[in-house]
């Protein structure tokens, strides 16, 4: 994992491209940083720089004045913007890179590193970069849920576990003013943001899925219906699900990490939904690659192709292949008009599109989704296994599971992070692969539910403008895009050769 070092950014000129014109990338010359209040206009497209390329903003709906704007002003008390972690040169999230930057030009000062969740615990001296070490190393924020989990009513959920603190690195799970014994017991687990951008994949209810588009893929459950407005939602929000509908999330993200002290207005929560439904980000141009979109590039790569995509979709049959085709640049000796560096990255690029669509490996003990019919062992693609929803590349009938990502054996050792045990109770269903006793770094979807066999299970995320917000995963376990493949490479022992693993990284920050 990289430590904090100075990562050069050159802004980029984007008055040099005409394919852009009306583009405008923002933070002043030495940074692509939109800080809270900053004010001016985020552009219909801007571009900005990333480690291996640039990422395309759009907003559908025309250029955005940022100015009094629910995203994008500070509307809390410290002095943080829905922006501050959603931001547009990282895709709509938020990469380590950016956040070491922060850290760099104004420490402890910068809002981004509020004590509330920028911090490992608000207990911590505040200047100290080692206070805020996960959020500087991993880009993982503090999570903090009740425990036991709360009905709507407020009222204390029923749970079929008890859970204990094995390791508390942060100090916060044991704190006596938040920790697990506190007056208000509280849960704290460390997270990656995940990106605002391309929303109507992930509000939109699958098309075609069996049973039927309102129920769980996974355990055919009912889907919950949003209580505002009556209707079935998605559950594609937040890794634990735990935001139920934008409106839902926004509330609780402005309470959260923005400490308002009153709740948001009709017209601020209307003003960020509106923000968030119509703005798309992806990966446009890469560094060895050249230009990802255009004439001659495969057409599901780049924002447009998802501002015009139908969502909700299946991408695991050949007529809708998840991202499109990429059959126009796999023979290095043809792809027109580019060079031979451009030309051997692009033929990698195919390469990796298929593996990711069509090689199969053996999926086995995957908590809450080998367990529901599929069959353990299974074996499928990346694709047609859990990243199968067209363009996007999530798991399109939401289902949680749990990967290995968090939970024991599989996880990769973190000893930055809460080590937590979970003893299910004796008349729990317990998790099928883990049983009742189960060691884990983040009890997922468990922590909303409260139930056993939800420990460690977590929702997939969309795949793209990957390369804008490194580190992956939802601990920030992967660094970078080719230790995301390691981990998949050792979980299922799938044994890719070192060229297959280029072509699937070159792949994925195509994104
Ligand atoms: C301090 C950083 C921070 C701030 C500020 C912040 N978020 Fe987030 N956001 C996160 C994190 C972390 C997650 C993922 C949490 C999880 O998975 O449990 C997230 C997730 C989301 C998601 C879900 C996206 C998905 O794919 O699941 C949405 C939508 C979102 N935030 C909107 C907002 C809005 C609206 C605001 C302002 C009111 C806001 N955020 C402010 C850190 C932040």
């Amino acid at each position: 994992m990289k430590r904090i070092s100075r990562i050069s950014t050159v802004l980029l000129a984007i008055s040099g491209l005409p394919a852009l014109a009306g583009a405008q990338a923002y933070g002043g010359p030495a940074s692509q940083w939109w800080a809270p209040d900053q004010g001016g206009e985020l552009a219909a497209q801007a571009e900005y720089k990333n480690a291996t390329g640039r990422v395309r903003v759009i907003n559908a709906g025309g250029a955005v004045q940022t100015e009094k704007h629910a995203f994008f002003s500070a509307i809390g008390t410290n002095g943080r913007a829905c922006v501050t972690c959603h931001q547009p040169a990282d895709g709509m999230g938020l990469s380590v890179d950016s956040i070491q930057r922060q850290w760099e030009t104004h420490g402890a000062a910068d809002p981004l590193f509020a004590a509330i969740d920028g911090a490992n615990c608000p207990n911590l001296p505040q200047e100290d970069a080692a206070s805020h070490s996960l959020l500087l190393n991993k880009g993982l924020f503090r999570i903090f849920l009740p425990w036991p989990p709360r009905e709507a009513d407020g009222s204390a959920k029923p749970v079929e576990f008890d859970i204990e603190v094995v390791q508390d690195p942060t100090g916060c799970n044991l704190d006596s003013d938040y920790g697990i014994n506190s007056k208000t017991p509280m849960i704290s687990v460390y997270r990656r943001p995940r990106p605002v951008a391309n929303i109507k994949f992930l509000t939109e209810l699958p098309h075609g899925v069996p049973p039927h588009e309102s129920f769980f893929y996974n355990d055919k459950s009912l889907l919950p219906k949003d209580p505002e407005t009556g209707e079935f939602v998605s559950l594609q929000l937040m890794s634990d699900g735990r935001g139920i509908s934008l409106r839902n999330q926004a509330r609780d993200a402005a309470a959260s990490h923005l400490q308002v002290s009153k709740p948001l207005t009709e017209a601020q929560l209307r003003q960020i939904v509106a923000f968030e439904e119509q703005i798309y980000a992806a990966q446009s141009y890469d560094d060895i690659g050249g230009e990802l979109t255009g004439e001659g590039a495969p057409p599901g790569i780049g924002p447009a192709a998802l501002r015009d995509g139908a969502p909700g979709r299946l991408g695991n049959n050949p007529i809708n292949r998840i991202f499109g085709r990429f059959a126009m640049w796999s023979d290095p000796a043809t792809n027109g008009g580019a060079t031979p560096e451009q030309r051997e990255f692009r033929a990698s690029v195919a390469r990796g599109a298929e593996l990711f669509y069509a090689r199969r490996f053996i999926i086995s003990d995957v908590g809450a989704y080998n367990d529901k019919g599929l069959g353990n062992p299974f074996k499928r693609s990346c694709g047609s296994g859990c990243h199968n929803t067209l363009l996007m590349g999530m798991d399109l009938a939401p289902g949680f599971m749990d990967l290995g990502l968090n939970n024991y054996p599989w996880a990769n050792t973190q000893n930055d992070l809460p080590l937590f045990k979970v003893t299910c109770h004796a008349d729990a269903v317990p998790q099928s692969y883990l049983g009742r006793v189960i060691y884990t770094h983040d009890p997922g979807r468990s922590l909303i539910t409260g139930k056993c066999r939800d420990v460690g299970a977590t929702m997939t995320q969309q795949s793209r403008a990957l390369a804008a917000r490194a580190p992956y995963f939802v601990n920030g376990s992967a660094g970078d895009l080719r230790e995301m493949i390691d981990f998949y490479d050792r979980r299922f022992n799938i044994g890719y050769t070192e060229q297959e693993k280029r072509d699937l990284v070159n792949f994925l920050r195509a994104l």
